[in-house]
């Protein structure tokens, strides 16, 4: 087999790279180690900036999310009790939306296999050869050891995945965070609290207060690392609930929870994100904390930089923008690492936080909530800093 580009991994990097690469008429193979019902289920964050939505809109696959997206302009942020919010036309004169991943996943899987390219689903083994000069990617598709050929491999396979891991160790430096908690969260049938989102501070720790739909809510909240989900039966979270997000009389909206999950918290940068012709996208190249919902826009964010620099090179010949690639991608990376890093921080409690650390910190989220410039620069950063390409 042969192809211009290989991507591994049909998460949204792997799908919205190769629907902006059919646009430009370059052809693309997608190798997928997941069933298509795994990734069309996988429950994931939901947190749109609107650019990323802009880029699916205007590229067609955007119908859907046009009907069904919940659009937010603004937030909350509620600590002592109290909720404030953060309005972000006033502020930015933009908005977010949530429409939940694997909605996008789904919209973007079948709109490629209606215009017939391939994605290769369930694939095993797969191996990534001659990243200096021939790329090449060996796998297992039912039963039969294949070999693709191409002119780039694009490694949107996630964190875990086998690109990151294929580029020689000397070659690529990385940047690591850990945090010393997880978030527990559960979707629910309850229609959501507030018609915003919520972050809280609380002194028993963090809770975000999220939607799916108008009848589902999506809630989260700060536990240990490492923390067994079987001690987390059902009455025990709302309780946890409750205590978290009480105080101006407002009650929380419940019901029967349908599904329930860990996620770990990790801040990650490897660079560079190219080894020859090998380019990490998403989450092979880095990891965000979910409390700024920026995982699944940074990963749109450089796959728009990715396809213009593969088009530019097959309509042109010149691989410059190639080389700016994880340049161009970084510069960005960081700033949405550090806003990342700065919410989590500004609102979860950490096993080494005093009296001070606690007192400060309200300090901070009352300067964020009551200053102009405080609540901008949360607002600036939530509904996407604007692409830069250079
Ligand atoms: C979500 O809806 O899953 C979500 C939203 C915002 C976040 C994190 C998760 O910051």
């Amino acid at each position: 087999m042969r192809t211009q580009i290989a991507i591994i991994g049909a998460g949204p990097a792997g799908l919205v790279l190769a629907h902006l690469l059919h646009q430009e008429g370059i052809a693309s193979v997608v190798l997928e180690n997941r069933s298509r019902h795994y990734i069309e289920q996988r429950l994931r964050a939901g947190l749109l900036e609107q650019d990323s939505a802009d880029l699916l809109v205007s590229t067609g696959v955007g119908d859907r999310l046009l009907r069904e997206r919940m659009l937010h302009k603004g937030l909350y942020i509620k600590f002592n009790g109290e909720l404030h919010r953060i309005d972000f036309e006033d502020l930015v004169h933009k908005s977010v939306m949530i429409y939940a991943q694997q909605e996008i996943v789904k919209d973007l899987v079948a709109a490629r296999l209606g215009y017939g390219e391939p994605i290769f689903f369930e694939v095993e083994d797969v191996a990534l050869d001659g990243l200096e000069s021939n790329p090449r990617v060996s796998f297992t598709h039912d039963g039969q050891r294949q070999v693709l050929d191409c002119d780039f491999i694009a490694g949107c396979d996630g964190f875990y995945g086998v690109s990151r891991r294929s580029i020689p160790q000397d070659k690529i430096t990385v940047f690591e965070r850990d945090y010393p908690f997880a978030w527990l969260g559960i979707l629910a049938e309850a229609p959501p609290t507030e018609d915003e989102l919520v972050y809280t501070h609380h002194e028993r720790g963090f809770a975000l207060l999220t939607m799916r739909s108008p009848k589902l809510s999506r809630i989260y909240f700060q536990c240990p690392r490492n923390e067994d989900i079987k001690n987390w039966p059902d009455d025990r979270i709302w309780e946890e609930f409750r205590l978290r997000t009480a105080g101006d009389g407002r009650k929380l909206s419940e019901g029967p929870i349908l599904q329930k999950g860990m996620t770990d918290m990790r801040s990650f940068v490897a660079e560079p994100m190219q080894y020859g012709k090998l380019f990490l996208a998403g989450d092979a190249a880095h990891i965000v904390p979910p409390t700024g919902g920026k995982g699944m826009n940074l990963a749109i964010a450089d796959v728009r930089v990715l396809s213009r620099a593969l088009t530019g090179f097959y309509k042109s010949g010149r691989s410059g923008l190639l080389e700016a690639y994880s340049r161009v991608c970084l510069r960005r990376i960081w700033k949405v690492q550090r806003f990342s890093w700065w919410v989590t921080s500004l609102l979860h409690r950490f096993e080494d936080d005093n009296a001070f650390d606690l007192r400060r910190q309200l300090a901070e989220i009352d300067y964020v909530t009551s200053s102009r410039a405080g609540s901008m620069t949360w607002a600036e950063n939530y509904v996407g800093l604007p692409m830069e390409w250079d």
